[in-house]
């Protein structure tokens, strides 16, 4: 039980020592509630010598573009560019199913636009950005390396993440770490601190690959995305108004890929299947589905299928993890 008002203190006198009163700084933001925070604490400490980028790779949600967005920059005053690389990302995903083989492929077309990213800034500056912001929590450094004792540890070796594409390795840039001896609650108080929107603060976790690993299969593939958008934008929109947001860890929709026959209106249809999948977990490693009840299903169920043109079935994961993971690929 730190007071978070200390740490925030702490925190910024730590980053404005380490920064000094030349050197810039970048950071990477997913649009995530732990890269959001970091840059934010490290926007305090040192104002707009950090320098922030956030890649729409076109496998993001509904509208999440604009979300974030105006979240980083109304908001949070966040100096940020936004890049859009969805025809280069999707351009490489063309023809690729295999779950990993779209995860690397997004890893690395990442690093591209980070490095390309860096080196305009360098430009701009006339210098090298020194240091690289990333929102790694304590629970990621404990993986990586136990910390002898009772005591929370500073030192450890950086674990090849996955969040937002990992670490561009030959890049040289020194690390700041300022939630890496933080649990996610505390990220979250000094969020709140920090004056980041209660909402934004919840958000349930979203993988790196995005949609891609919701898209089961090609994701280029006619308009599997677009429909997975809006089938998601619905279950998410339903689960917030029913109150449930915040007992759920995380809930979205999955594109199955395969077509199902059905009747609407006085027509004979066959289009595509969905699943819905919803679970309660405490770190992610473990989960259960969530008890939604019929009244809630029957009603989102409706709402999916006579608003999504394409879709005539909805089908609900009932799967716990394990055996099965929470994403489907
Ligand atoms: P699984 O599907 O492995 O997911 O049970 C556990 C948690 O990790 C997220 N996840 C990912 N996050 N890149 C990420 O940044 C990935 O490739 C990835 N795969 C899964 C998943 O959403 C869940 O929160």
């Amino acid at each position: 039980d730190w007071n978070m008002e200390d740490v925030l203190n702490e925190e910024i006198k730590v980053i404005k020592e380490t920064v000094g009163t030349d050197d810039h700084v970048i950071c990477a933001l997913s649009g995530g509630v732990d890269s959001t925070v970091a840059a934010t604490l490290v926007h305090r400490a040192i104002g707009d010598r950090l320098h922030c980028i956030f890649v729409d790779n076109g496998l993001l949600r509904y509208k999440e573009q604009e979300r974030v967005m105006s979240t980083f920059k109304e908001h949070l005053h966040l100096p940020v560019t936004c890049v859009d690389a969805t025809e280069q990302f999707l351009s490489k995903m063309k023809g690729v199913a295999d779950p990993e083989t779209k995860r690397k492929i997004i890893g690395k077309e990442f690093i591209c636009i980070f490095d390309e990213f860096a080196q305009e800034l360098e430009k701009k500056l006339g210098k090298k950005p020194v240091y690289l912001v990333q929102g790694t929590l304590y629970p990621d450094v404990i993986e990586s390396c136990p910390p002898p004792g009772s005591g929370r540890n500073h030192s450890h070796t950086i674990k090849s993440h996955h969040n937002v594409g990992g670490l561009p390795k030959d890049m040289k840039l020194k690390l700041i770490e300022p939630l890496k001896l933080l649990f996610k609650d505390e990220v979250r108080a000094l969020g709140k601190i920090l004056d980041i929107p209660e909402g934004f603060l919840k958000r349930h976790p979203f993988p790196g690959p995005g949609l891609a690993v919701r898209v089961l299969g090609d994701v280029t593939e006619g308009n599997h995305l677009e429909i997975l958008r809006q089938v998601d934008e619905i279950f998410i929109q339903s689960i917030k108004d029913a109150g449930l947001y915040d007992e759920i860890w995380q809930a979205f929709a999955v594109f199955l890929g395969i077509l199902s026959v059905g009747v609407q209106g006085d027509q004979r249809t066959h289009s595509h299947v969905v699943s819905l999948r919803a679970v309660t977990s405490q770190d992610g490693m473990t989960a259960d589905w969530y008890r939604f009840d019929s009244e809630f299903l029957d009603q989102v169920s409706r709402k999916i299928t006579n608003n999504v043109r394409g879709v005539n079935r909805v089908t609900l994961d009932i799967t716990s993890k394990p055996p099965s993971t929470i994403e489907w690929e």
